[in-house]
């Protein structure tokens, strides 16, 4: 028996992610790197100093510190999702909350509903289990509703998985009769729905953001959200709320995974927050970032705007841009690296083939400075048109 061979089936077929193994090339020093979904570091607060937070040296609970979960259970009333302190689970970043999650509901005989395109990394966890991933038709104001309706009754998948906010990649919001024609359908089919949210509060222009989970009446429901995008992600500290039948078997799943997420990050988000200083902070990077995606939008149009379909996100990190036909993504981010500029090709982000996965870009706009936005589009534009000559 091979190595290989011992390995569970998911795991035989499982792939690396692009972005990850792209990240080497962003870390060289003359790169230009468009790729990653990395927040602006000069706009990370400091970190508390360590004396000034709770102490974490021991062991801690796996539900999370007692303090942080009451915090949370404040934002999310502020957001208008209300529940009680026991229904949050701290998790290891947002994206432990998919995995834990994943490994409740899914396996080799289930199907999970996504929007095309979705989130790179959900793609993983949810092949990791073995389950069948199917993309449902989504437009700028989210999934469709009809496309919704049609999967459930054909796939009668184990859950919904949304980005409403900002969507990682497309960057569509929801509208709010979509949020709520979503409630009502899930509610009617009762299905449950996991809701992702760790865009939210980069939000530059008016939009509804009222979690879809808020709307529901009586479907299961997990809503995970993360301090990553505008605090620090290398705590690695973000959060999961449930509907109450589901917290137990989460708390369960979490304890199996790793006992409890680094009391150390909890507290020190914990001490931020407590500070008062997030507000502020927030209203500090909106003003940066829509800035930077201002400074985007114009080099894009400037430059590319004959050729590529540009839509410009309301919120978020990405310009999700669609290539002039005959080319492919691939080829792109080849030829760019040649030119020592890094994009993201759109190819990770659909769990299926489609007429569009090698047709499109991702773009952030996060973490780059302004001049070298600039500098980037311009290569970006050189790199096109010497394709298409
Ligand atoms: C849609 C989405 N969900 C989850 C995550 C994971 O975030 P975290 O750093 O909280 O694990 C990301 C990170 O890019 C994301 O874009």
């Amino acid at each position: 028996m091979s190595l290989t061979d011992r390995f569970n089936p998911a795991a035989q077929r499982m792939e690396s992610s692009l972005v990850r193994e792209l990240l080497h090339y962003a870390q060289q020093p003359d790169m230009l790197s468009l790729a990653g979904g990395l927040p602006d570091e000069r706009h990370m607060p400091a970190f508390p100093e360590v004396s000034q937070v709770a102490d974490s040296r021991q062991y801690g609970p796996s539900e999370g510190e007692g303090p942080l979960r009451a915090q949370i259970v404040e934002l999310l009333a502020q957001r208008g999702l209300k529940i009680s302190q026991p229904q949050v689970l701290i998790t290891n970043g947002s994206q432990q909350g998919l995995d834990i999650v994943s490994r409740l509901l899914l396996d080799a005989q289930s199907v999970i509903l996504t929007e095309e395109p979705t989130y790179l990394a959900a793609i993983q966890v949810f092949k990791l289990q073995g389950a069948q991933i199917v993309s449902v038709a989504s437009d700028e104001q989210g999934m469709s509703i009809e496309a919704l309706r049609a999967a459930i009754d054909t796939h009668q998948p184990k859950a919904v998985y949304l980005i409403p906010n900002f969507q990682n990649p497309a960057g569509h919001c929801y509208s709010r009769e979509r949020r709520e024609a979503i409630a009502q359908l899930l509610d009617e089919k009762n299905q449950l729905l996991i809701e992702d949210d760790p865009y939210r509060d980069l939000c530059y222009d008016p939009v509804d953001l009222t979690p879809i989970t808020s709307l529901i009446q009586q479907a299961p429901w997990v809503y995970m959200g993360s301090f990553s995008k505008v605090l620090w992600p290398g705590l690695r500290t973000g959060y999961l709320a449930s509907c109450e039948e589901l917290r137990p078997y989460l708390v369960k799943i979490k304890q199996a995974t790793d006992l409890h997420t680094n009391r150390l990050g909890q507290a020190m988000i914990s001490q931020f927050l407590a500070s008062g200083a997030l507000p502020a902070h927030l209203q500090t990077l909106r003003e940066v970032y829509r800035e930077k995606r201002d400074i985007m939008a114009q080099a894009l149009e400037t430059h590319l705007g004959d050729l590529l379909q540009i839509t410009v996100p309301k919120g978020g990190m990405f310009f999700w841009v669609q290539l002039p036909e005959g080319l492919s993504s691939r080829q792109v981010m080849e030829a760019a690296l040649q030119r020592k500029l890094l994009v993201l090709p759109g190819t990770p982000f659909f769990a299926q083939p489609s007429e569009w996965d090698d047709r499109c870009l991702r773009l952030s706009f996060a973490r780059v400075d302004r001049q070298d936005l600039q500098r980037a589009i311009q290569l970006l534009n050189q790199v096109i048109r010497s394709l298409l000559a």
